[in-house]
């Protein structure tokens, strides 16, 4: 198992790693109401899909807490935080649906948080024979236990490589502009031994030009009947010259990551974050005063890019999602 998770419920608090201190401080945050759940889903105290799924099922639990006739509207609160994440939508529902048929809230969301951390560890396993003795995987973002509660999703194939005496080495995208990779994915890494190195984002053309990756795993944040999906920004460049310099590139993600409500991942939202988030970083202005900035938080990367997708019952093709998605979430799109 994974030597970091990313939160944890008693005594009606739920506890969470403040992931914008991270590495620089470990400090945990408790959360004791479905208002302060959304606000730390929000500013991304908490993040990563499935992390921010089980978060907000938690939310549900503290909503309900406070008032059990208000199902609806702390189901609306929590929903409004970050758009592109298809888990937070499928964590807030499955407690909604305990909610408003009288069932146990509290077991509804351990059930929900347990079965996204079995998920992530048969992630692992399906995708760890994919990495040679001393596979070098790029990875973009975090898409580890930080990112998930436990595991990871791209980082679970590479724990388990590592624990069965494999030596994997991660080459770690920084992730502008927040840096989610050089601060969190690094940091997880460290704590586990595996050997990486960080990179800045527009260095990883000339690195698979040199033919130093032997494959790319990412994360994803919806992923649509299709195959396309949406990641990090930056995920896209990422494939396209994976694709260039073949070589093959993975996405990983539990079934709540799937919805199978969209067909193309032009329908996709994509979540538009603060100018000052590339503006300035850590409250330190690196533009000039008055430059405009964009921050779109991801892209769309086609379902051609990628080479297949790792799910928590085996690798999958493209072609074959829209079956392997039936059989598993049935025609409402989650489980
Ligand atoms: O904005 P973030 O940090 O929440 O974005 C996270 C990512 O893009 C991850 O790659 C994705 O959520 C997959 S996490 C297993």
């Amino acid at each position: 198992m994974s030597s970091v998770k990313a939160l944890w419920f008693a005594d009606d608090r739920l506890s969470v790693l403040d992931q914008r201190q991270l590495p620089l401080e470990r400090k945990v945050l408790e959360l004791s109401t479905a208002e302060e759940t959304a606000e730390a889903i929000r500013n991304m105290t908490v993040r990563g899909a499935p992390t921010i799924g089980v978060a907000a099922a938690y939310g549900m639990v503290l909503g309900h807490r406070k008032d059990p006739a208000a199902a609806e509207a702390t189901a609306q609160l929590l929903r409004s935080t970050r758009p592109t994440a298809h888990d937070l939508f499928v964590g807030v529902d499955t407690v909604l649906s305990a909610w408003t048929s009288g069932k146990d809230v509290l077991a509804a969301a351990e059930d929900y948080r347990e079965s996204i951390v079995r998920q992530c560890q048969s992630i692992g396993r399906h995708g760890a024979p994919l990495l040679g003795a001393e596979a070098r995987v790029l990875t973009h973002c975090n898409a580890g236990a930080l990112a998930t509660v436990e595991w990871g999703t791209a980082l679970a194939p590479i724990r388990v490589a590592q624990q069965e005496g494999r030596k994997p080495h991660v080459w770690v995208d920084e992730t502008r502009p927040l840096l989610q990779g050089a601060r969190l994915t690094a940091w997880e890494l460290s704590q586990e031994g595996i050997s990486h190195t960080v990179l800045a984002d527009n260095a990883a053309g000339l690195l698979l030009q040199r033919k130093k990756v032997d494959l790319v795993i990412v994360g994803a944040d919806r992923i649509t009947a299709s195959g396309d999906f949406a990641n990090k920004i930056g995920t896209y460049e990422k494939a396209v010259l994976a694709k260039t310099h073949k070589v093959p590139f993975y996405v990983a993600a539990p079934w709540s990551t799937f919805d199978l409500a969209l067909e193309s991942g032009e329908e996709i939202p994509i979540e538009e974050r603060s100018p000052e988030e590339v503006t300035s970083f850590q409250g330190v202005r690196s533009t000039p005063r008055g430059s405009p900035a964009w921050n779109p938080a991801f892209d769309v990367t086609p379902a051609e890019y990628v080479a297949g997708f790792i799910t928590p019952t085996g690798v999958f093709k493209a072609h074959e999602l829209r079956g392997v998605l039936e059989r598993h979430l049935g025609r409402r799109g989650h489980s």
